[in-house]
């Protein structure tokens, strides 16, 4: 499972040495080369069950039970992916050809999904979800967010976060994605609906809930139906999220903001009253205790799959925001598992620095999750190491589409 403890009560502990590390990235500023990434050479770390035990120099490692020599790879946290939809079932590859040669992208082919989700077997779901989350893994992802969304009635959609909750600790009651077809002409019922039958069912099984706020499409959600989810939501012990600000300008990320939101994820279409808002709400996230303030989780395999502008990143750094990276893989918007090239693509098209993007894909993902467990490689974090077949961090964004990254 990811993100869970997994050594059963009362085991002794023993301790494996990760060495010959050539560059460890351990976005700990107050080691190594005192940069945000806190670089260090030939380093090592000590693991201890799930933990990290030791972080240091490969010249003064401790004696350990069991030892490794990386050959001078270099070593990352693992990433952090903060955002997918692995709930699902069937196939919208027709719409993505059609976007290719000019089709909007409007939320419209939700339902598609819809229809073939109900359709699945739990045991389907669940073995797609497993095939997905190998898939992150052996790209260097070790924790990941999953959402509901594609059931859209109370007994799918507390069905798709059970089986969420077999595979992440991090799930998401996306009941508002969109309005299902069959309460098209009475969408104020669904509303009531998602904030309470479903919401009812679902709470038990998720940590998160979000809202596909998108005023200009028909299928998603207004300000006023946000607020209205969201705070029945909070009520019932759920945190919110956000999808916001990715067709057009819109009210998600200022609301995400004002309900103290953990992140708003898209944010394509940012107007400067938007990015000063995040930038406030940057400010406020403690990177040590994390528990206020609101991330922008930016998703350029969204930008890329949907053929829209990519965002600048740089425009929401300078203000002070705290920028995520995530790859929302799902059937419509992104179909790709891979955050090295969600991160190829941020320092490509988004203004990143490889830094900037790789840290935003792992301790950004983190914040966005309020976490201060994962995301940073220092003694007492999760022992989430991502071994790249490179010398040093660069080259994810360097050598783009060429699989380097693996979990450890
Ligand atoms: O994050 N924007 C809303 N939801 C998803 C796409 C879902 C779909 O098209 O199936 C997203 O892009
Ligand atoms: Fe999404």
């Amino acid at each position: 499972k990811f993100s869970k403890n997994c050594r059963p009560e009362g085991e002794s502990s023993v301790s494996h040495l990760v060495t010959g590390i050539g560059q460890l990235v351990t976005n700990d500023p107050s080691v190594g080369d005192g940069s945000a990434l806190g670089l260090l050479d030939d380093a090592a770390v000590v693991i201890e069950d799930d933990r990290i035990a030791w972080v240091g120099s490969a010249a003064s490692a401790p004696p350990s039970d069991s030892a490794q020599d990386l050959g001078g790879r270099a070593v990352v946290p693992g990433f952090v992916d903060s955002h997918s939809h692995l709930v699902f079932a069937g196939d919208r590859s027709g719409e993505f050809a059609a976007r290719m040669t000019g089709e909007p992208y409007t939320g419209g082919g939700i339902a598609t999904t819809m229809a073939a989700t109900r359709a699945a077997s739990d045991d389907q779901l669940r073995q797609h979800v497993g095939t997905l989350l190998a898939e992150m893994r052996s790209q260097g992802t070790t924790t990941v967010e999953i959402k509901s969304g594609y059931g859209l009635d109370v007994e799918q959609e507390s069905r798709a976060l059970r089986i969420a909750a077999e595979f992440t600790s991090e799930v998401t009651y996306l009941g508002a994605h969109v309005v299902p077809p069959l309460f098209r002409d009475r969408r104020h019922e669904y509303v009531e609906l998602v904030a309470g039958e479903m919401l009812e069912a679902c709470a038990p099984h998720a940590r998160w809930a979000d809202v596909f706020c998108e005023p200009a499409s028909a299928h998603a959600f207004d300000g006023d139906e946000t607020r209205t989810v969201l705070r029945a939501c909070a009520e019932a012990g759920l945190l919110p999220r956000v999808h916001g600000n990715q067709l057009a300008e819109g009210p998600g990320a200022q609301i995400a903001v004002e309900l103290d939101a953990a992140s708003v994820d898209h944010c394509t279409y940012l107007t400067d009253a938007d990015v000063a808002a995040l930038g406030a709400a940057g400010r406020l996230v403690d990177s040590e205790n994390p528990v206020t303030g609101t991330v922008a989780t930016l998703l350029p395999g969204v930008e890329f799959s949907t053929r829209s502008p990519y965002p600048d990143a740089r425009r929401l750094l300078d203000a002070g925001a705290v920028v995520a990276l995530a790859t929302d893989c799902n059937p419509g918007t992104c179909f790709s598992s891979s955050m090295p090239l969600i991160i190829a693509l941020a320092v490509r098209e988004m203004k990143l620095s490889p830094a900037q993007a790789l840290l935003a894909a792992t301790l950004g993902g983190a914040l966005a999750l309020r976490r201060a467990d994962v995301g940073r490689i220092r003694v007492g974090a999760r022992a989430d190491l991502t071994v790249l077949e490179a010398p040093s961090y660069l080259h994810l964004a360097y050598r783009p589409g060429v699989p380097l990254a693996r979990a450890l």
